[in-house]
């Protein structure tokens, strides 16, 4: 049976037997969205927030990035899980709960699941995610893998997830926190630390945080990671331009808009841009807005760090942490940091 009924923050619960997904602010989304692009279109230079990637389609389409042989993270972040899972389990020490930010199809997920359900007998998983049907989708599919698993999902960004997870009861049990795949890299070092320190409030003393991290590396392996030659990273970023047109009533020619990924040595990132291929007007109805592009001109969609020890240990530090071990997978390409909670 499913029970709905109204909570505070202005979001709902839904509750089944093994499975209780909240829903957090979810009716402000649609104006943030719509003041989002307006007033990411509107300054110069142009960005928009990527949060904003993962609809239906968006999160479809970055569950087939993860597939492409060029994005390696995912296989490299699968290896160590598959290699160390049963080690970070051990480390953290059971029985825990394992709480997942940003957990899309939670594919990698599972060999944790494993490891921990070989050392207890049932296990609570609080996955957060933005998209409400990457959620669904994948509690659904592990619920029916794992009958031991209970889920407490959150559709919420963030630090909604981390504000409502804060009165959650739970006693005697060790929590785990994850922060897969490169979403560490998606966020500047203020923003990171902002995070971190979030996460680190809803953790108590034996409790750790498993990072991923992508490590710096040659610039050609790293760009075409993230500018695949079958155009399905291109097609990830433009569907944030068809995603306005489909809420937002945007008229944007998405052929006349090019995916464009670059390596900025400098800061240790790859930056994420849409160009516009024409001088144009675009019309965006619901905002009754006008945006003039000239030939070249670019959107800034997402930045991807890539880190060395130094600097994670640096963020760890600044933020409640401290690096107890790093696995990284036989080719050095990515990082996995268990972060334990400094006391
Ligand atoms: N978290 C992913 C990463 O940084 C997001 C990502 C992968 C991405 N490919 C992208 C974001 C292309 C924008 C454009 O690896």
């Amino acid at each position: 049976m499913i029970c709905r009924q109204q909570i505070r923050h202005g979001g709902f619960v839904e509750t089944d037997n093994r499975l209780e997904i909240r829903t957090v602010a979810s009716e402000l989304a649609q104006a943030t969205f719509a003041e989002d692009v307006r007033a990411g279109l509107s300054r110069t230079p142009k960005a928009l927030p990527p949060r904003y990637f993962y609809d239906a389609l968006g999160s479809t389409l970055f569950e087939a990035i993860c597939l492409l042989s060029e994005y390696y993270l995912t296989r490299a972040e699968r290896e160590i899980l598959e290699r160390h899972a049963a080690d970070i389990i051990g480390l953290v020490g059971s029985p825990l709960e394992i709480v997942e930010f940003g957990s899309g199809s939670g594919e990698k997920t599972r060999l944790l699941f494993d490891a921990a359900l070989d050392r207890q007998t049932s296990l609570r998983y609080l996955p957060v995610d933005i998209s409400e049907s990457a959620l669904r989708a994948s509690a659904d599919a592990i619920l029916d893998v794992y009958p031991a698993l209970r889920i407490s999902g959150f559709v919420s960004d963030y630090d909604g997830a981390i504000a409502a997870m804060r009165s959650l009861d739970r006693t005697g049990i060790r929590r785990l926190a994850l922060f897969l795949g490169s979403n560490i890299g998606n966020l500047d070092e203020a923003a990171a630390c902002g995070f971190l320190s979030g996460v680190r409030a809803t953790l108590e003393p034996g409790d750790a945080l498993l990072l991923g991290a992508d490590l710096r590396k040659d610039e050609a392996t790293l760009v075409d990671a993230y500018d695949d030659p079958l155009g399905v990273t291109a097609a990830f970023n433009l569907n944030l331009l068809g995603r306005i047109n489909r809420e937002l009533g945007g008229n944007f020619d998405l052929r006349s808009f090019s995916h464009v990924a670059s390596w900025d040595a400098g800061e240790g990132c790859i930056r994420m841009h849409l160009a516009s291929s024409a001088d144009q007007f675009v019309r965006i109805d619901a905002l009754d807005l006008e945006i003039h592009f000239s030939r070249g001109e670019t959107i800034h969609t997402e930045d991807s760090r890539k880190y060395d020890l130094t600097s994670i240990d640096r963020l760890a530090a600044a933020t409640g942490f401290e690096r107890s071990r790093t696995w990284t997978d036989s080719r050095e390409r990515f990082s996995s940091n268990l972060l334990v909670v400094r006391s």
